[in-house]
């Protein structure tokens, strides 16, 4: 695992983005896995600058979502698709048919979840794999639990996953309790990881993450196996690491 260190959130950012710039740069039609989330806003406000500028070019990229909550349309303001598009695919050159995001109002879970690991398979896998880290160690939506789950699935989110994104709703009711997440295989077999985290309340999940052992308990935990690690986090989030 290389782990940068960023004085702020800005900087963390344009660490990031200079990473997936590099990646788009030299294989203009990789496929991204993204995130959705307050972690990875700035990187791609930093990635829509320089497309803006000329120096970035989207036209050949296709991406692969993380998560999605279930139940919610593509039309919610409060769904991932919502997020991607208004967040970055709106800005930049990306055609919305090379994009992929699990579908919050399949209701057949398990369709769902075949018709997804399916299509990121059909995409040849992904090169790079965009990350944050939940207060609890998650990875996508992947909860702490008794095992890794391998591939898409549907998990109940913990009561503290729903206290920590019932900022983006009118009330803690209104928060998904499901979601659609791309299993812990998939995330690890991804050729590249990238995981952005800033402030102190990722501090813990991010040293058990990579200091801890390796456990469902801590999900990001297992991120220590994947050959190819780079996390890029501001000090605040580095704060339980005393030798960096
Ligand atoms: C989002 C995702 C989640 C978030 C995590 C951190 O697509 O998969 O794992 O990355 O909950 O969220 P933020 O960045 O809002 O702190």
């Amino acid at each position: 695992m290389r782990i940068y260190k960023a004085s702020s959130y800005d900087e963390m950012s344009r660490k990031a983005a200079h990473v997936i710039s590099a990646l788009v740069t030299l294989k203009p039609d990789c496929v991204l896995g993204l995130a959705t989330g307050s972690s990875p806003i700035g990187t791609y406000k930093q990635l829509i600058k320089w497309y803006q500028d000329g120096d970035l070019d989207f036209s050949q990229v296709k991406t692969a979502n993380l998560d999605e909550y279930k139940g919610l349309t593509k039309e919610n303001d409060q769904s991932y698709y919502y997020f991607m598009v208004h967040n970055f695919f709106k800005d930049i050159n990306i055609n919305m048919n090379n994009t992929n995001i699990p579908d919050g109002t399949n209701p057949d879970t398990a369709a769902e979840c075949a018709r997804y690991d399916q299509a990121i398979a059909d995409l040849g896998g992904v090169d790079l794999q965009l990350l944050g880290l939940g207060r609890n160690g998650h990875i996508g939506f992947n909860e702490p639990g008794d095992a890794f789950a391998k591939g898409t699935h549907c998990i109940d989110l913990q009561p503290s996953t729903i206290d920590a994104n019932k900022r983006f709703f009118a009330s803690i009711d209104d928060v998904p309790k499901q979601a659609y997440t791309m299993g812990i295989k998939t995330i690890m077999q991804a050729r590249k990881i990238l995981l952005v985290a800033s402030g102190e309340d990722k501090a813990q999940a991010l040293f058990d993450s990579v200091n801890g052992p390796i456990t469902p308990r801590v999900p990001g935990s297992i991120l220590q196996l994947h050959p190819d690690v780079t996390i890029v986090a501001d000090m605040a989030a580095l704060s339980r690491f005393t030798d960096l």
